[in-house]
Formats: structure tokens, C-alpha cells, sequence
């Protein structure tokens, strides 16, 4: 293993992520990390140990890789089965995505409806789809939500992604698009 690619990585998350008494715009942030990120990916096999790479039948599976201590940064390896997909989502934070194995598709929600921070009268329309192959980088901020499903379809293979958020990400909103509600649950992942 060597550690040095993964904590050079967290190094530089911390220093152009924070402090958190004082975080940048998040637009920002992700302007600085998302170089980081492609940079990360090409050295992946370096410090993704095999507990990162494990998937389940029965779901895509998250796979903590860091988690700051002050729950500002975490930073997770995601696998995807054929056919995996989350529901429609969002993050409450700012969130780097690249891509290490495979292609990861996001399929985008539009909010049409005002978002006067209730959980109910959500209008949501289908957006545009991402492809994103081994070495892509994405990114996303709130304020808006940043709404989407992402996942891989049954006809392709296995895929791997690493993502960086500006929070531990033990929670975010679930959309029901036809009730147009969404409601809060926490989410599990795999200690490394
Ligand atoms: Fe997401």
C-alpha cells in the first residue's frame, strides 16, 4: 500500500476545503478539489485496498475510505453491480466525483417548484443523463439541491467511483417524484 497518494490528497482537501469556521463558496471548493480528484483517480490502485472494492447483491455498496474528525470531509469508495442505482437524491453538500473503474451514469432531476424548505409540493422534472467513464471527474454544490439518481444499467459492468464531500455523508434527502415529497434518512456504509 502506499499511503502517501491518499493522505497528500486529504492533505490538500483539508487545506482548500476549510476551515470550517470559514469555508470557501462552494463553487469554489470544488473548483480547487475537482484537479485533486482527477489526480487521485490515477493513483487509486495505490491505496484502494480490497475492503474498498467490495459490492453487494443487494444494493450499491459505500466503503468509507476517510471521515475528518470534525466531520467537515469524507471521502468514500462507491461499487456499483450491473443494475445498481440510488433513488432519487440529493446531498446537502458539495460533493467531487471521479470515476476509477467502469462508467457511471447520473441521470439528473430539475426542480421546477420554489423550495421554501418544505417536504411536500417537491416539482420535479427529469433532466439530462452523464456518462462517465474511467478518469471523469464531476462535481456538484447545494443551494439548490443538486437532485439525481446515479447507478450503472444491467446490460454494463462493474463500476468503481471515489467521492469527496464537504461532510461526513451519513444522511441526505430521498425524492418521491410522483408524490412529489422527500424525507431524510440515514445511510449505511462499510468501515475500512
Ligand atoms: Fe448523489
Amino acid at each position: 500500500m502506499n499511503p502517501s497518494a491518499l493522505e497528500h490528497f486529504i492533505a490538500q482537501a483539508v487545506a482548500r476545503s476549510g476551515p470550517p469556521a470559514h469555508p470557501p463558496e462552494p463553487a469554489d471548493c470544488v473548483l480547487a478539489l475537482a484537479p485533486l480528484m482527477l489526480d487521485l483517480i490515477e493513483q487509486a490502485g495505490s491505496f484502494l485496498q480490497p475492503q474498498h472494492l467490495q459490492g453487494s447483491a443487494v444494493g450499491y455498496t459505500r466503503n468509507l475510505v476517510y471521515d475528518a474528525p470534525d466531520r467537515s470531509l469524507s471521502l468514500y469508495a462507491l461499487v456499483w453491480l450491473p443494475g445498481q442505482w440510488t433513488p432519487v437524491h440529493d446531498h446537502g453538500s458539495w460533493g467531487v466525483v471521479g470515476v476509477v473503474e467502469g462508467v457511471l451514469e447520473e441521470r439528473s432531476y430539475v426542480r421546477l417548484s420554489p423550495d421554501r424548505g418544505a417536504d411536500d409540493g417537491i416539482v420535479l422534472a427529469r433532466g439530462g443523463t452523464v456518462l462517465l467513464n474511467r478518469g471523469a471527474v464531476t462535481s456538484f454544490v447545494p443551494n439548490p439541491d443538486h437532485i439525481h439518481i446515479t447507478g450503472v444499467p444491467a446490460e454494463r459492468q462493474r463500476a468503481v467511483s471515489l467521492h469527496l464531500y464537504g461532510r461526513t455523508m451519513s444522511d441526505f434527502n430521498l425524492y418521491d417524484v410522483a408524490a412529489g415529497t422527500r424525507r431524510r434518512i440515514h445511510v449505511a456504509h462499510n468501515e475500512s
